[in-house]
């Protein structure tokens, strides 16, 4: 455990310099129950940190950050099809894919070079290409913060939605992930629906290796890397809007990108919305709209975290003012 100032420049994916009170960081889940017990100090704010890669440091964090190193991937069951993988919240998501991919099961490869570690990945239920993190969860395994007990949440318990999940919502700041059991396929059809997948391969000859390096493509061009240019990924969810407000819309601007969203509803592409409005490029202090994806911002040198609060405002004000639509930031601002 770290007491006083701690750098977190490291631990998060926009590289903002925000040190916390108390950082502490366990790579086995007897040390996490121990801290629990005699050193965690319950009337202060704390913070589960995985990867980092969800996450706005506004200023400084007043509270206690907690972050899981530990590692394991164990097959636990299997059948004729079905393999049973249970892994450790501090594992790196992509060191999963990758694991999943060179065992020749199926089930996250379209998730591949997504950041971050596995604890997040029910909480947030990380999806891109057609598929997410549910998908493949079978069970969520957890250890309870008020009295260290264990708990098994099911798939159905999570309750997962378009990046969300019981984690954000009854259960937040109630449990800490111990480990992800996966239900991975030996065969499986692979899902190439979304975008340029289905242009770039080809049903009959895919592999998963080469599902996985072509998603890692698509990726690399779209995305930065956030090793040479911090940001977090996607700023902003998609928002998600009644069909006639979508018609509606449809009319007067008909280039808007749509897809169909669960309950009748429509979802709209966030980065067409913010695109269409000029801003890829344009900065605020140290923050800047990506150049080659208007969904993702990022910190183009030393930006703070108001930098970054003072431009999603910005694009939220201009995308309210032509479209009518509030977008809501699918990173966590602290
Ligand atoms: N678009 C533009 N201009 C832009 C960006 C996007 O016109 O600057 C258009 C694209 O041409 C496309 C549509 O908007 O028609 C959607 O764009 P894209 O396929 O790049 O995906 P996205 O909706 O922007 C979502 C996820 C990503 C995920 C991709 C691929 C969210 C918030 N984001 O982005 O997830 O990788 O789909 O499946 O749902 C993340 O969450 O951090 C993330 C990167």
């Amino acid at each position: 455990m770290r007491n006083g100032k701690f750098s977190l420049q490291k631990y998060n994916t926009f590289g903002i310099d925000a040190c916390a009170d108390t950082f502490f960081s366990y790579n086995n889940i007897d040390d996490l129950i121990l801290f629990l017990q005699n050193d965690f100090d319950k009337e202060k704010p704390f913070f589960i940190l995985g990867g980092g890669s969800n996450v706005l440091f506004t200023s400084d964090y007043q509270g206690t950050i907690i972050h899981p190193e530990t590692k394991g991937i164990t097959i636990t069951q299997e059948d004729d099809n079905d393999v049973f993988v249970a892994v450790a919240a501090g594992e790196i998501w992509d060191d999963f894919v990758q694991w999943a991919v060179d065992n020749n099961l199926h089930g996250v490869e379209n998730l591949s070079y997504i950041p971050g570690c596995i604890g997040a990945s029910p909480v947030q239920n990380i999806g891109a290409y057609g598929s997410e993190a549910k998908d493949a969860i079978h069970e969520v395994h957890c250890i309870s913060i008020a009295d260290q007990t264990r708990k098994i949440f099911s798939k159905e318990d999570c309750k997962f939605g378009y990046r969300d999940s019981i984690f954000k919502h009854e259960c937040a700041n109630k449990y800490i992930v111990e480990t992800v059991v996966f239900k991975l396929q030996k065969n499986a059809p692979f899902n190439l629906s979304y975008g340029s997948l289905n242009t770039l391969l080809d049903e009959k000859t895919a592999t998963l290796q080469t599902v996985r390096n072509t998603i890692i493509q698509i990726r690399k061009e779209k995305l930065p890397d956030p090793k040479e240019i911090g940001s977090a990924g996607s700023f902003f969810k998609n928002p998600i809007i009644p069909e006639n407000q979508a018609n509606t819309l449809r009319n007067k601007f008909p280039k808007i990108v749509t897809y169909p969203a669960p309950n009748g509803n429509i979802k709209v592409a966030a980065g067409w919305l913010i695109d269409s409005l000029g801003l890829k490029g344009f900065c605020m202090g140290g923050a800047k709209v990506h150049e080659k994806q208007a969904l993702v911002l990022t910190n183009a040198g030393n930006a703070t975290g108001n930098d970054v609060v003072a431009l999603s405002h910005h694009i939220q004000d201009k995308v309210k003012e032509t479209y009518g639509i509030q977008i809501e930031p699918e990173v966590i601002f602290l």
